[in-house]
């Protein structure tokens, strides 16, 4: 049987204002799966991504999923707070404890697995916003998370460096048999996941094959335009 690494049943989510956000939300993501969450602007994306990172919590549903989770940041420049990228790296293993020589370990292991080793002192203003998000990726990575929860993190970036942290990313999980929801509005990421969710209104109302997901987003933009 497949291990499953997400498991979110019915989430229910709505602001203070009474505005419902997520309705009756359930779906699984199995282990060692890139899989990417689509949806409209407003839809729940980003909500559906903070309750599972356990920074909202749901008025009523359940969800697991597999700790320690890593978050990454439609914007690094909200995220990374260090002033070089080795710093910056070892600040989240902060609250671990480690002695000097396993954090030293961790920085250099989660630099190189995402081709970062040689910006080691490298202050984060100078790096590019793909590197910064590699970073941020990076600090995942050291702290060992098996879950990624990745918020538009091509948004910012340009087209090459936008295809070339997908691909890396897709090899990560594969390597290392991590999990990763990632969700983006550009559809030419969907070649490198395994499987995508559809919100609509808070509600998965699609799920699976990416391929068959875009040529139904594209025909919906063609039809709406
Ligand atoms: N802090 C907040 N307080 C009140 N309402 C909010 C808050 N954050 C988001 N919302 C509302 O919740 C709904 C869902 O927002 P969310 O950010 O999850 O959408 P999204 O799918 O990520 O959209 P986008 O594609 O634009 O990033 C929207 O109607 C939004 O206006
Ligand atoms: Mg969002």
């Amino acid at each position: 049987m497949t291990e499953t690494a997400i498991i979110a049943q019915e989430l229910q989510f709505h602001w203070a204002s009474g505005t419902p956000v997520l309705q009756s939300c359930s779906f699984e993501v199995p282990k060692g799966e890139f899989w990417m969450l689509l949806g409209t602007n407003g839809s729940g994306k980003s909500t559906l991504l903070r309750v599972l990172a356990g920074l909202l919590s749901p008025q009523a549903g359940a969800f697991t999923i597999a700790p320690p989770v890593g978050f990454v940041f439609q914007n690094p420049d909200h995220q990374l707070v260090m002033p070089t990228v080795g710093a910056d790296v070892a600040f989240g293993l902060v609250e671990e404890q480690l002695p000097y020589s396993q954090i030293r370990q961790r920085v250099s292991e989660a630099l190189s697995a995402v081709s970062l080793t040689h910006l080691q002192r490298r202050p984060i203003y100078a790096l590019s916003g793909g590197q910064k998000q590699r970073v941020a990726i990076a600090g995942a990575i050291a702290r060992h998370c098996q879950v990624l929860l990745l918020d538009e993190p091509t948004a910012l970036l340009d087209a090459d460096s936008q295809l070339s942290l997908v691909a890396q990313v897709r090899q990560l999980i594969k390597e290392r048999g991590l999990t990763a929801l990632w969700v983006t509005h550009r559809l030419d990421e969907l070649d490198y996941c395994d499987g995508a969710f559809l919100l609509e209104a808070g509600r998965v109302v699609d799920q699976g094959d990416p391929a068959r997901l875009r040529h139904r987003l594209i025909q919906t933009s063609v039809a709406i335009a």
